[in-house]
């Protein structure tokens, strides 16, 4: 496991060492799902260095890439990696924005490096065990009240879906301390595991924006799943908390319509 980090480590550092060089010359490219979901030469690049850095040390691994770079593997060990979380910020210069790698053995998050050098800070971690930022032990945060809890979230691309999200959030601000949102999942995840906030939740992540943030968390003692009981995680619907606010905050989600159209 640690030999896993390690790689993640000096693969997510590469290539959050190139966003940094390349940032004068970055340029949108291509759109995905919407006009405003972009991405940069920038993301490609880096997603491509990654990629390279893991297969020359883990050939048989497989790696699941959010700009295509995927492949299948033999081992039960996968990559899953997003070369640059939060490419709306990084193209403005706000620095909220990460290298983030996960690695999954049997299908579950494991190891996870979400590294964000515009933030000054590398997250690590190692799912039940121990999770850290820039080298210091961290831990979710307690409040247990969803009145006082502190609550990231992020807006799906799709300006209907965006649409009904801005009057569930409207809903729900009302009962809770406040809302933040930064615009990267994976830095927003890697703040619940560090009690910078107290909770996220999220419609329409992908498995590349949560994969690493997830086993971070879970080395932190925060919980992560869907709305619903014991649910998984999914690009549906994805909640991270300190595991006394959880049950709560999902409760109040629900009623105020999160996760519906
Ligand atoms: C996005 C960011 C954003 C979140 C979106 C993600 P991208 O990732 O994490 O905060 O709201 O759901 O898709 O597109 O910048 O890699």
């Amino acid at each position: 496991m640690n030999e896993l980090l390690d790689l993640a480590t000096r693969a997510a550092a590469s290539a959050a060492d190139l966003l940094v060089q390349g940032w004068e010359q970055r340029e949108v490219v291509a759109t995905k799902s919407s006009q405003t979901d972009i991405v940069t030469q920038m993301d490609q690049g880096s997603e491509a260095l990654l990629v390279s850095t893991i297969l020359a040390e883990r050939p048989d691994d497989a790696i699941l890439g959010e700009e295509g770079g995927s492949r299948n593997g033999t081992t039960g060990v996968t990559w899953v990696i997003d070369p640059l979380d939060g490419t709306v910020n990084y193209l403005y210069g706000f620095p909220s924005w990460a290298v983030s790698v996960g690695v999954l053995i049997d299908d579950r998050p494991t190891v996870g490096v979400v590294h964000a050098p515009a933030l000054g800070t590398v997250w690590r971690g190692i799912a039940d065990d121990f999770a850290e930022a820039n080298g210091r032990p961290i831990r979710c945060g307690r409040v247990t009240e969803v009145s006082a809890a502190l609550v990231a979230t992020g807006f799906g691309y799709d300006a209907q879906v965006r649409a009904v999200q801005g009057v569930q959030v409207a809903a729900l601000l009302p009962q809770i301390r406040d809302i933040r949102r930064a615009g990267a999942a994976a830095v927003d995840m890697c703040w619940v595991a560090q009690g910078v906030v107290d909770a996220y939740f999220e419609r329409g992540t992908h498995l590349w924006d949560r994969a690493g943030a997830m086993a971070i968390c879970s080395g932190a003692g925060a919980r992560v799943g869907g709305l619903l009981g014991d649910e998984p995680a999914s690009n549906a619907m994805t909640v991270a908390a300190n595991p006394a606010l959880f049950e709560t905050l999902c409760a109040t989600l629900r009623e105020v319509g999160v996760g519906s159209d």
